[in-house]
């Protein structure tokens, strides 16, 4: 059985989200957020599951009473079932009771567990990975979750797995990132923007040129200034002062859907407020014109039910994308964000 998590509350929506991703899915609500699937993982064609926060690949429950039989359970799996010669990563995590709780018995038991590693199989202690980068194919991923403080459920991912599901396994546990603030921005959008650089793996750069359409007041353009990038902003209103005298900043007044940079650019930036469909198309057209090398892109959502409007992006970007996600970011639960990176050089035609 597979486990995805999502926002408590959103389990209908993820459960819609499954039935036209894998036809017929049945699910079965087993702790808040968190819903059990039994459907077949195809790796040549990972799902993408915009409403899903994390995947639990594979997942088993196990029960134990104490940290040290947890830390047995835990050993058990990662000395029989992980490569020994490559790098993996261990997510624990307490999903009961309100915040915070479970916290003291997830470190004890990963302290125990260390322990266990440190006197019986050292090698593999030296290949644990502390890292939230993305994936690489020879990473491998253990997820332990206390659904209460003696049961709960293991996922063992070897690699190539956690790579394979990437646009719905997180390097996060949990899939949860916290959201950044800075009180110098000019609103609190610029902590969608660095979550979505972290979830992409990829921020942007010195040099490099960013459009950034719906840019006002200017959270998102700020970021790029700050690391030095050009940035060409596009609202019906200016964006905050400072920002405007920014001399590497242009200001075009008008409207988003219409603009079109004048040759390819680094990064395609847009937070515009519009109907779903207009911000799905703008992407998918920016895409396939490779107007861009990179692109972050929000879809807002007037009420429950559009969200069906997200399954083109789901079919047309992977084949046009290196990286690519679809995903709600902890920053605003209440619109989607799509991100990508697109390869050097366009993907061969098939022949017709
Ligand atoms: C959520 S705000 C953007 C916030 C911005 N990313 C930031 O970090 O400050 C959305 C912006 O989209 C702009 N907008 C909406 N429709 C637009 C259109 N058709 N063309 C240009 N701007 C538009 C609005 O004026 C508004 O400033």
């Amino acid at each position: 059985m597979h486990l995805f998590l999502t926002e408590p509350a959103d389990e209908p929506i993820l459960c819609d989200e499954l039935k036209r991703t894998f036809v017929g899915a049945e699910t079965e609500l087993l702790a808040p957020g968190l819903l059990r699937t039994d459907v077949q993982l195809q790796s040549a064609t990972p799902p993408v599951l915009a409403f899903a926060r994390q995947l639990l690949p594979n997942a088993e429950p196990v029960n134990a009473v104490s940290i040290r039989e947890w830390s047995e359970r835990l050993f058990e799996a990662v000395a029989s079932r992980l490569p020994e010669s490559q790098p993996w990563r261990l997510h624990l995590a307490a999903h009961y009771g309100g915040e915070g709780a479970g916290g003291n018995r997830v470190r004890f038991i990963r302290e125990a567990f260390r322990e266990q590693l440190r006197k019986r199989r050292r090698q593999l202690l030296r290949l644990l990975e502390q890292a939230e980068t993305p994936f690489h194919e020879t990473t491998s991923l253990v997820q332990l979750w206390l659904t209460a403080p003696d049961t709960g459920f293991l996922s063992v991912a070897p690699a190539p797995t956690p790579w394979q599901l990437r646009r719905c396994v997180w390097p996060f546990v949990k899939g949860e990132l916290p959201v950044a603030s800075d009180k110098a921005a000019p609103s609190r959008a610029f902590a969608k923007l660095v979550e979505a650089e972290q979830r992409l793996g990829l921020r942007i750069a010195a040099e490099e040129t960013c459009v950034d359409l719906g840019a006002c007041p200017g959270s998102w353009s700020y970021v790029a200034l700050n690391r030095g990038a050009r940035v060409i902003a596009v609202d019906r209103s200016p964006l905050r002062e400072d920002l405007m005298a920014n001399p590497r900043l242009t200001f075009h007044q008008g409207d988003a859907f219409k603009f079109g940079p004048e040759i390819p650019v680094d990064w395609l930036l847009c937070d515009v407020i519009a109907a779903p469909e207009r911000s799905v198309e703008l992407v998918l057209e920016w895409v396939r014109q490779r107007r861009c090398r990179r692109f972050i892109v929000t879809i807002k959502f007037k009420g429950q039910g559009d969200y069906g409007k997200l399954e083109p992006l789901k079919h047309a970007l992977p084949p046009l994308c290196k990286e690519f996600f679809l995903t709600r970011l902890c920053a605003n639960k209440n619109e989607a964000c799509v991100a990508g990176i697109l390869p050097e050089s366009p993907p061969a035609q098939p022949n017709s």
